[in-house]
């Protein structure tokens, strides 16, 4: 497949560090999912892996253990599955996902208790801490992570919220008691980034009252 390919010595500046280059199609485990990749959403992360800081995310996941001296990165995507583990139940070939980016160990024993996933010992973000991100034509992820895409959303938009809208919704609603309520008011700051817009919306969703920060007069019709 073809893939935007980071290597450790192209470290730097996103258009240096990012090459097309040809790799295989990673292997599937058990709970895996093959996507192709219909639109991939770019994050911060996907910045900090090509420039190799604050962590050298090839070095850290070869001294884990995985062989390959690349990174695939892209934590955002929309596409279609394209071949599932052998133990996969919640999706099947041919299913439109979008995907969120959180990733564990199947046989995590924090999260198999039930407790909160983004905070147990095996938690990775794909496409940063894992390999097989989305800017690639297949992606590899975990069966969780594939959510239906809403139809009403092209591919391009369908990719773009995950991240930032699962990041500001757990800000808001994910913390009870201390979590936003009808009428309550809320200052954005950024409100025309990525997260910020997600916010907006959440909180107007929710009957709060959201005040967003913006650096200029253009950004105002945009929030
Ligand atoms: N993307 C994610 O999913 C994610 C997840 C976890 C944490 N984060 C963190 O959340 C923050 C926002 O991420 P993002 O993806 O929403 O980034 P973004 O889309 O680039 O938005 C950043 C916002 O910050 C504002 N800003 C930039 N420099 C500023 C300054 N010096 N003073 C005040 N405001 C400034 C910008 O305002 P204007 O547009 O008005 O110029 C922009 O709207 C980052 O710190 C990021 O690391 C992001």
């Amino acid at each position: 497949m073809l893939a935007q390919l980071i290597r450790a010595e192209r470290f730097g500046e996103p258009r240096d560090a990012f090459k097309e280059e040809a790799v295989r199609i990673p292997e599937l485990g058990p709970r895996d999912v093959l996507v192709y990749v219909m639109a991939a959403g770019v994050n911060y992360n996907n910045v900090w892996a090509a420039m190799g800081i604050p962590i050298d995310v090839i070095k850290t996941r070869m001294k884990k253990g995985e062989k390959e001296d690349f990174h695939i990165g892209g934590s955002d995507a929309s596409g279609v599955v394209w071949a599932t583990g052998k133990d996969v139940t919640n999706v099947k070939v041919g299913d439109e996902v979008v995907v969120h980016c959180g990733m564990w160990e199947p046989d995590d024993a924090f999260v198999l208790a039930g407790k909160d996933p983004m905070l147990g010992p095996t938690q990775r973000i794909w496409g940063y801490e894992s390999n097989w991100g989305s800017f690639a034509q297949y992606t590899k992820v975990q069966d969780h992570m594939c959510l239906p895409k809403p139809p009403h959303l092209t591919w391009e938009e369908a990719a773009a919220y995950m991240l930032v809208g699962a990041t500001a919704y757990r800000m808001l609603h994910g913390w009870p008691p201390n979590v936003l309520r009808p009428g309550e008011p809320l200052l954005i700051w950024g409100g025309a980034g990525g997260l910020g817009s997600m916010a907006i919306q959440i909180a107007a969703a929710a009957g709060a009252r959201p005040v967003a920060v913006v650096s200029g007069d253009s950004k105002n019709e945009f929030c």
